[in-house]
């Protein structure tokens, strides 16, 4: 019990280090959502504040991160990775061991508890490279709850295998047809559903964004990467990293990393954005790195989103399913305002080399997502030296990405495979 104790009050005051009581971080965040869900907000901000106080709660959640998802996960130290650049020692944080392979689970878990416990059957959530739909439906399945996910066509496209064990997870998985049939469409999707179905509903928001509390929430449960972070690399190096790098899509795995390293002032938190075809291509999600994001109000909350001068959304890209998103977190976009995270992109080029040399050097293959975070960490190793040390957030694991990066390596064996098995299919269908 004391041991259950004392990571939730770690993960309490971490988290509530970034948590401000309004809503607002800033000058971001905040909550404009439809009269129609001042109801289910008010809910979920009662509950929310009482699972905060509930010891039983936490040592609930703590137990089924020990045993059900596998933490803690471990800091690996990438020897040869590090021997590769010759510059700062490079540790990974390996989130791709948490059960469904990515850091989607530690706020799916905690979420699904706090459905059962406003007394909801069932449960909703969007999903963009489809790892928190997984990591939805997995939680679902393991609570005794009904999932339905909203996700992007082109997503689907992107990330079949997902879509594949959403459904056997016994989710029902509904594809969003219109608009650039990414993430923002699922939000707005899922959103509908909500409206409608809030009384035996909880919306399992997946990333740090939307309406205040979900910013809050999400936090909450991704805190613990960075405290685990922070005791191993103290535990291995006796002293704290010089940087830590993470993805940002919505931004939930960074503030997870990040959260703990907030009050060190020497520790540079760097968080990398989907580069796609590079600056001015009009084909990235980099909406603060490329200094294009502007501040407006969608999706029940303010914050930095890509859009034209009549302040429609407009159409983002990257080969990352997951990093492909029109805004980014209140809580990140205040914190680069005050100058506490740095922020950089990473092009879809850089993303598949960086790929390449984790793999053939460490034998891990991250997700796409976090491979920008790798290749972040790489544009910067060469201004680092020896005495320096990086942490890199590997928020999950890249076999969802098979089909994406076959087809960027060009893997002439693959495309075979995929004509015979094609071929097959057609043959016993006839
Ligand atoms: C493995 C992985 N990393 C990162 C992300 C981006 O989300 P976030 O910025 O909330 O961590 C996703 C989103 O689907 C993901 O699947």
């Amino acid at each position: 019990m004391s041991e259950y104790k004392t990571i939730f009050q770690t993960i309490s005051a971490t988290a509530e280090a970034v948590v401000e009581d309004n809503g607002y971080y800033g000058n971001y965040g905040g909550s404009f959502i439809p009269e129609i869900l001042v109801p289910a907000f008010a809910e979920i901000k009662e509950h929310f504040e009482a699972i905060k106080q509930d010891e039983a709660f936490w040592k609930e959640y703590c137990s089924l991160l020990a045993d059900y998802s596998g933490r803690p996960t471990p800091l690996t130290y990438a020897d040869r990775l590090t021997d590769y650049f010759g510059r700062a020692k490079i540790y990974i944080k390996r989130e791709d061991l948490n059960h469904t392979g990515a850091h989607k689970l530690n706020n799916a878990l905690g979420q699904a508890m706090l459905a059962k416990k406003m007394g909801k059957t069932r449960v909703i959530a969007e999903t963009g490279a489809g790892q928190h739909g997984v990591a939805t439906a997995t939680a679902a399945a393991k609570l005794g709850l009904s999932a339905t996910i909203y996700m992007g066509r082109e997503d689907m496209e992107r990330q079949y295998s997902n879509v594949f064990w959403m459904k056997r997870l016994g989710a029902e998985v509904i594809a969003v047809d219109y608009g650039s049939r990414t993430l923002k469409d699922a939000i707005n999707e899922a959103l509908r559903d909500w409206v409608s179905s809030f009384e035996t509903t909880h919306y399992v928001l997946g990333t740090a964004s939307g309406a205040h509390p979900f910013p809050a929430i999400v936090s909450y449960f991704q805190a613990v990467i960075g405290i685990e972070a922070k005791e191993q690399i103290l535990r291995a190096e006796g002293r704290l990293p010089s940087r830590v790098y993470a993805c940002v899509g919505g931004g939930s795995n960074a503030l997870g990393v990040f959260q703990a390293f907030y009050p060190h002032d020497d520790v540079e938190l760097v968080g990398v954005e989907a580069g796609g075809q590079g600056k001015g291509s009009g084909r990235h999600a980099a909406r603060i790195a490329y200094g294009e994001g502007r501040a407006g109000v969608a999706q029940g909350f303010k914050t930095l989103f890509l859009q034209n001068n009549d302040g429609q959304m407009n159409d983002t890209y990257s080969l990352a399913a997951g990093l492909d998103y029109v805004g980014v977190s209140p809580i990140l976009a205040d914190l680069s305002e005050r100058g506490r995270v740095r922020f950089t992109a990473a092009t879809d080029t850089e993303v598949v080399e960086a790929l390449e040399i984790i793999m053939k050097t460490e034998g891990l293959i991250p997700a796409l997502e976090s491979t920008h975070a790798f290749a972040g960490a790489f544009n910067d190793i060469t201004e680092s030296s020896g005495s320096d040390i990086f942490i890199i957030n590997m928020s999950g694991r890249g076999d969802k990405d098979i089909f994406n990066v076959a087809e960027g390596l060009n893997d002439d064996e693959w495309k075979a495979f995929i004509r015979r098995k094609a071929r097959q299919f057609e043959d016993g269908a006839r």
